[in-house]
């Protein structure tokens, strides 16, 4: 069966990357690309690397162009994807890339992003355990409206789900901090993101709990150990195009030890095949995830610090956002699980 898709935002880099992925995937056939700045340009003039649907035109993002679809993808500015897609039937899968309906508390949504809050949607994080058993999976099968997660929380809640359902990590503890590659934050235009200020350099952005992944972070780890968490998290600008190193810290329970650690990350992921848990010992680089919709993890107990460290690598646009909205539209409606989305990098 085919299903017809739109995707709006097409002319961005999570739209494109969403493009890229659906030009193989055996079930899906992209039928509308809208934009907004880029309308009346071919697929083929924004995303030269794009060749299956290089002819379509760009139309404007509008909630007609969006109509009559089986599935719509939105990957515009966060605040729109409500006024666009409310009118779509309930019947349409709708997978926001955005940030609209990723929060469950609308106090959140007013803390960090402000403006009209139009409602959770199921969270596109397969993997995620819940508190009370099972999988997000499970609450994704089936749903019509589908939040994909923000890159950078995705792969901090990966990184601490099953420490933190295991009760085995301080949830109060827990520091992030992340090398960023500028894709994940659009194709926007700043002379922070030009080359000559990122190249040969690496510098920290919004220092001090102000980024806007914060929540969205505290509510998956939330999700998976039915405990509040209180994270601390600074990203860090480097030179790389796209891709996240994720480095993990939290206070280990008195007495832990390092087997009883890997032995919940292995029951969580060993059968899932879009994380990949790695031996001890070893650990991941962006290089090796690049494209992919794979998230890889590696950890370590460090002894003398009494924390457990751990390490994530994640393609932002891939695992981090377009595989993710994918992956969790397959199970919406039913496909394989894996239908259209790579698992192996690109390194070098
Ligand atoms: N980049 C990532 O790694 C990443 C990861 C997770 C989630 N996301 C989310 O995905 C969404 C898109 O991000 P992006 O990185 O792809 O940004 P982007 O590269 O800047 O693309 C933005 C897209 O939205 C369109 N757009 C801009 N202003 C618009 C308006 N007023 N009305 C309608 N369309 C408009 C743009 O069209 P034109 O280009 O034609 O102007 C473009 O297609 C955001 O909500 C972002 O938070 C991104």
């Amino acid at each position: 069966m085919s299903f017809s898709v739109a995707v709006a935002g097409a002319s961005g880099y999570a739209g494109g990357e969403i493009l890229r992925l659906l030009s193989t995937h055996p079930d899906f056939e992209v039928t509308t690309v809208t934009a907004h700045s880029n309308v009346g340009q071919t697929v083929s003039d924004v995303h030269p690397n794009l060749r299956r649907y290089a002819g379509l035109t760009f139309v404007d993002t509008t909630p007609e162009a969006l109509a009559g679809h089986d599935a719509v993808f939105v990957a515009v500015p966060h605040g729109m994807s409500g006024a666009l897609t409310s009118h779509l039937p309930a019947e349409t899968l709708v997978v926001d890339a955005g940030a609209d309906h990723r929060l469950t508390d609308p106090a959140d949504w007013a803390a960090f992003y402000g403006g009209d809050y139009f409602g959770a949607w199921a969270y596109g994080v397969p993997e995620l355990l819940l508190s009370q058993g099972g999988k997000q999976r499970s609450l994704l099968a089936g749903a019509r409206r589908v939040a994909a997660p923000g890159c950078n929380a995705s792969t901090i809640i990966l990184s601490l789900a099953p420490a933190a359902a295991a009760g085995l990590i301080d949830l109060d503890t827990i520091v992030s901090v992340l090398s960023v590659g500028p894709s994940g934050a659009g194709k926007s235009t700043s002379v922070a993101l030009s080359a000559s200020e990122l190249l040969g350099s690496a510098n920290a952005y919004k220092v001090g709990g102000k980024h806007r992944h914060i929540p969205e972070i505290e509510q998956g780890i939330r999700v998976a150990s039915g405990g509040s968490a209180r994270v601390s998290f600074t990203p860090v600008l480097v030179p790389m195009s796209r891709g996240i190193l994720a480095v993990s810290t939290a206070q280990l329970a008195a007495g832990t030890e390092v087997a009883a650690v890997r032995a919940v990350f292995e029951s969580a992921y060993s059968t899932e095949r879009f994380v990949e848990f790695m031996p001890d010992g070893r650990f991941p680089r962006t290089a090796d995830v690049l494209g992919s919709n794979v998230a890889s993890i590696g950890l370590a107990v460090d002894e003398h610090a009494g924390k457990l460290t751990v390490v994530a690598a994640v393609d932002n646009l891939t695992k981090g956002t377009a595989g993710a909205a994918i992956q969790s539209a397959n199970i919406a409606l039913g496909l394989d699980e894996a239908a259209g989305l790579p698992i192996e990098g690109v390194a070098p």
